[in-house]
């Protein structure tokens, strides 16, 4: 898969990108992330990116023409799956968006500045439009990581482990159980005993009992997904 992020400020993210899973991931061949600086795809001297808004009104408004120059000029080398705006009015990210975005093939990520982009990039060009939660970043950037963080993980092969994937939270609408390592007492407090037990049944039996036990505490509003109540 490879994920292209169209951004005003690429050097934010590169340190991102550059490190832990993500790197290995493409390392490996399962994920490429490319970043792209909408500043090359500008036609002025002064390398604009946005302008006043028409009707008048605070905050500034991206130019559709260097964002339909960038996507085009991606388009022209690949397929894309999903051309994704990142923008506080878009459909809520989840485990389930990021399951099926890891399954897919490739990605545009279009990061918004200011008071977001021309409508008619919108209308144009963007399949896909995403918000990471109700309340307003000042910029899509950190949006679009949150997002290809939780894609690219998923990708197999990209975990080490890679049923790890599969037991975290959420994957099934279940939080993720109460985890231990060594050593097995600390300051007194010790590892449930089960967990030290060997017998692997009863430890999954414990720990699916354990993650609705914190589902139950935390999010009740997920238990009703679950599909066991
Ligand atoms: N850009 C600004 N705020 C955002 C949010 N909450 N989600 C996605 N993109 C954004």
């Amino acid at each position: 898969m490879r994920i292209d992020i169209i951004s005003v400020v690429p050097k934010l993210m590169e340190s991102f990108f550059g490190h832990s899973i993500l790197k290995r991931g493409q390392e490996a061949g399962h994920a490429e992330v490319v970043l792209h600086d909408l500043r090359d795809y500008t036609t002025t001297k002064s390398r604009q990116v946005d302008d006043y808004a028409f009707g008048g009104g605070a905050g500034m408004v991206m130019l559709a023409e260097p964002i339909a120059k960038c996507i085009r000029h991606l388009q022209s080398e690949r397929e894309y799956d999903e051309i994704i705006y990142m923008t506080p009015d878009g459909e809520t990210f989840n485990q389930q968006t990021a399951n099926s975005l890891s399954l897919g093939g490739n990605l545009i990520f279009l990061c918004g500045h200011y008071k977001g982009v021309d409508q008619r990039v919108r209308d144009m060009f963007i399949t896909k439009e995403i918000s990471i939660g109700d309340y307003v970043l000042s910029g899509g950037e950190l949006a679009a990581a949150v997002c290809a963080d939780a894609i690219i993980r998923l990708i197999p092969g990209v975990l080490n482990d890679e049923t790890s994937a599969l037991t975290d939270s959420f994957q099934d609408n279940l939080l993720a159980p109460p985890v231990y390592t060594r050593p097995a007492e600390f300051e007194g407090v010790k590892v449930p005993d089960i967990l030290l037990s060997g017998h692997e049944a009863k430890v999954n039996e414990w720990r699916f009992e354990q993650s609705i036990e914190r589902t139950k505490a935390r999010r009740p509003d997920l238990l009703g997904k679950t599909g066991l109540f």
